[in-house]
């Protein structure tokens, strides 16, 4: 028979409901939607009533079994189903038999689970996602799992994670263990040889990792994002250099970097480097081992001064964001440098009050945005970036005087001070360049 994509549940133990024949209620997605569904009673029945044509799925508020809600039950749910996604899941154990014919098994609150046993034989789950649960480790039995593509472990309390565990799910290919406690990644060791895994996105964020020997990824030949925003790392390194061939994103945004050094990275086709929310007080060297790098984030760092040279020879770098660098006062290139693909910089949110554009070579670049700065000039972008549409000077203390002079400048769009505004908005001083356009300025 069709089976029906997702069974939904509510699992609200206990209570005494009337039993009682339970029609669908059309509800949104083509969904039916049962107050009660009984499997001690009338509950096959009923979802045996249900038609796969006019309904896509069912969603029970209060489901009976007659014991745990996993193992036998998803089973008899498989029948129906091709998905089960039990909303709450109150029991200390997760039960998944041989023959659980299902695709997708999405736990979203599992507070009291600790422990999930799978069977060996036959199970066809290629996704399963737990949510809030007590596991403190990766199922020593997730190998049983042979077809098993995207993982989650989502708000759980594991505190290592042994890539060993799973050695046998070979066609992982998203692994989510964000939100747990993870201080420590022990690698796949040697036992049978040179084995890697499939996994191509691997999400550690908010977890536990302070020094992180990247050596413990190495046999992940296939990665190509890794997310380890909001940890606690004060260094990425690695004792020797692994390989990423197919690595397109890292994020080591909200740690505690001060120096990054990629030297051991060999990822020639990473495209975003996301390092944002950490402690760099420069760019970092050594970027052109990179050489498809299309977007490097920077904003909320330490730097002192925005020295542009390292991102010299980077042929397809199109957007660099360093705003919020409180205490960056100019923009500048120790060395020329050109990137010949540059479109957008952001550089919001410092204290920056001179751009030297010498030495810096920008061919496209079409728009700058320099908002909420401290520029009392306006710096030549426009002369030096001949390709540049637009730049925003919006919120900076540029004399009234200054703008009076350069209203042609502003009403063409190419220079960018906000919309019209009144006098009362503007604490320092305002001044008219055209009819009805009035700006703040610094009297
Ligand atoms: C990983 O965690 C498990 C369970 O908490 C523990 O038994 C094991 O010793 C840990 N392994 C390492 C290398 O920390
Ligand atoms: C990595 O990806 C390639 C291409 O998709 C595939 O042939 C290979 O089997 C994958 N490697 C692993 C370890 O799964
Ligand atoms: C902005 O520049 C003025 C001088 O032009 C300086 O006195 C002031 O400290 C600067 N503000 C910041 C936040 O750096
Ligand atoms: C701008 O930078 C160039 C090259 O680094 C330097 O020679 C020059 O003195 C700088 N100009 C200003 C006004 O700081």
């Amino acid at each position: 028979m069709d089976r029906l994509s997702a069974l939904l549940l509510t699992l609200i133990a206990s209570g005494s409901l009337p039993v009682s024949y339970s029609a669908c209620i059309p509800a949104m997605g083509m969904t039916c939607m049962l107050e009660n569904l009984n499997m001690l009673t009338d509950g096959l029945t009923t979802l045996r009533q249900i038609e796969p044509k006019v309904f896509y799925n069912i969603q029970v508020r209060m489901l009976r079994v007659p014991n745990n809600p996993a193992g036998a039950f998803l089973i008899r749910a498989a029948e129906f189903v091709n998905n089960v996604e039990i909303f709450v899941y109150r029991e200390q154990e997760f039960q998944i038999l041989a023959g659980t014919n299902l695709n997708v098994v999405n736990v979203l609150e599992a507070k009291s689970l600790k422990q999930i046993v799978i069977a060996e034989g036959d199970i066809t789950i290629k996704e399963l996602y737990v949510y809030s649960c007590m596991l403190d480790r990766i199922p020593p039995t997730i190998g049983n799992l042979p077809l098993l593509t995207d993982l989650t472990f989502y708000r759980c309390t594991m505190r290592n994670l042994s890539f060993n565990a799973l050695r046998k799910n070979l066609r992982l290919k998203t692994l989510d263990l964000s939100y747990n406690e993870i201080d420590t990644i022990v690698p796949l060791t040697n036992a049978d040889g040179e084995v890697s895994l499939a996994i191509e996105n691997l999400y550690l964020g908010s977890n536990r990792l302070e020094n992180l020997d990247m050596t413990a990824f190495e046999r992940l030949s296939n990665l190509t994002m890794l997310d380890l925003q909001y940890n606690n790392l004060m260094k990425i390194a690695a004792e020797r250099t692994v390989s990423w061939p197919a690595m397109e994103m890292l994020d080591v945004s909200y740690n505690q970097l001060s120096t990054i050094d990629l030297q051991w990275l060999s990822a020639p086709n990473l495209k975003r480097l996301l390092m944002s929310n950490n402690l760099l007080d420069k760019i970092p060297q050594r970027l052109r081992r990179f050489p498809n790098l299309q977007l490097i984030g920077l904003s909320y760092n330490k730097m002192a001064a925005i020295d542009l040279a390292p991102l010299n020879g980077l042929p397809t770098l199109s957007s660099i964001d360093v705003s919020s660098n409180p205490a960056a006062r100019f923009i500048r290139s120790s060395r020329p440098v050109r990137l010949p693909m540059l479109d957008t910089l952001y550089a919001e949110n410092c204290a920056l009050n001179r751009f030297n554009t010498s030495g810096i070579d920008l061919p496209v670049i079409g728009y700058i945005s320099l908002a909420n700065n401290n520029f009392s000039t306006i710096p030549p972008l426009g002369q030096s970036f001949p390709a540049i549409v637009s730049f925003s000077l919006y919120n900076n203390p540029l004399p009234c005087a200054l703008l009076k002079a350069r209203a042609e400048l502003i009403l063409s769009g190419k220079l960018i001070l906000g919309p019209p505004q009144d006098a009362s908005e503007c604490p320092d001083g305002s001044t008219t360049i055209a009819p009805s356009f009035l700006l703040c300025c610094k009297a």
